[in-house]
């Protein structure tokens, strides 16, 4: 049989995420590999999520979990399952010191003080759509630490402001799960094979459009936001954009992302500094989008050039393609 025979009958499976990892790691003269164990890590524990959000009806793990996270929010089943697979992935990973999550008031010690990194994550985005078999997501981002290595780590390692990220990302579990995710150079999307249990790459080098026709924002609101957003959406609806919001985060931002678009979460009189949180939705998003040659800003100031004082700070945000994030500045 000639190869061409060959490759007719059966097609390439593709790049798997783990041999992305590895070539990205041997193109870095003295790569140690630990970046790339810890991104192996993040990939086990989201197939982990996956696997109990694919069974949640079946496995009574759907419903409230009776208890409030550190901003009063009821915490979810999901919320909590989680996070503690992500952060037991961490620290059994080793490469992890400490980790910040949307689930807990303070740092999480991983026990490993000779860990390069730490991680901030959101574990579980779009809560209020668990129950409902929306799509969900996991938001996180990846600094290396500023306090010595072998000393305990601390706030200031989480605190170093958006542009010192190392690696940021996300895991969509939609109709299929991805991971998304950005070194600063580029984006690049997995998409997870499930009768393989595996990542394949499936949206090299990911990029947003100018501009685009989707606007997303929780347009109940419209009368609490300020003067300026409410004069922005009125402008997107006689353009006649297409509306559209999950009320997932991830899921919404992953949409802009491939159609082209933008996403509005602006302060509100109850919610002054907006709902979403700096280090672990807003910078790790906005490092991905500008990646992808979009745009992020707090409706005035570039995202990533925020400076950051604790660690679940609060920041509006405007989110997706450069010329539609541009305009909003300028109406
Ligand atoms: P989380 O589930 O992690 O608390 O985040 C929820 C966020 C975000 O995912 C979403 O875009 C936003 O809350 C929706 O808020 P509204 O219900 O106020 O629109
Ligand atoms: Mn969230
Ligand atoms: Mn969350």
């Amino acid at each position: 049989m000639n190869l061409l025979k060959e490759e007719a009958i059966a097609t390439p499976v593709g790049i798997t995420l783990d041999r992305f990892i590895k070539s990205k790691q041997s193109a870095v003269s003295n790569a140690s590999g630990e970046f790339s164990q810890l991104l192996r890590d993040i990939a086990l524990a989201s197939k982990i999520v996956h696997r109990e959000i694919n069974r949640a009806g079946l496995s009574n793990i759907l419903g409230m979990y009776g208890a409030e996270n550190p901003h009063g929010e009821a915490q979810q089943r999901l919320d909590i399952s989680a996070h503690i697979r992500f952060v037991r992935a961490l620290r059994n990973g080793g490469e992890v010191a400490a980790v910040v999550s949307e689930e807990e008031e303070g740092l999480i010690y991983t026990g490993n003080h000779h860990g390069k990194y730490v991680v901030a994550l959101d574990p579980l985005d779009g809560s209020s759509n668990i129950d409902v078999n929306v799509s969900i997501g996991t938001i996180f981002s990846i600094y290396k630490r500023v306090t010595p290595i072998g000393t305990p780590p601390g706030e200031s390692d989480f605190l170093q402001g958006g542009r010192q990220q190392v690696c940021a990302g996300y895991v969509l579990y939609g109709s299929s799960t991805m991971l998304v995710y950005t070194t600063g150079e580029g984006v690049n999307g997995f998409t997870y094979d499930i009768s393989l249990g595996e990542y394949f790459l499936s949206h090299p080098g990911m990029t947003i459009r100018p501009g685009g026709s989707v606007y997303s924002c929780n347009e109940g609101n419209l009368a609490d936001f300020d003067e300026r957003v409410q004069r922005y959406i009125m402008k997107c609806r006689e353009r006649r954009m297409t509306a559209r919001y999950i009320g997932s985060l991830v899921g919404d931002f992953h949409r802009n992302l491939i159609k082209g678009g933008i996403y509005l979460y602006p302060a509100l009189p109850q919610a002054p500094s907006g709902k979403l949180r700096l280090l672990y939705e807003c910078y790790p998003l906005a490092y991905v989008i500008e990646q992808a040659g979009g745009a992020a800003t707090n409706c005035t100031d570039t995202i990533l050039d925020l400076p950051i004082s604790s660690i679940h700070q609060r920041s509006p945000l405007v989110i997706g393609s450069r010329e539609l994030v541009e305009e909003v500045n300028q109406i």
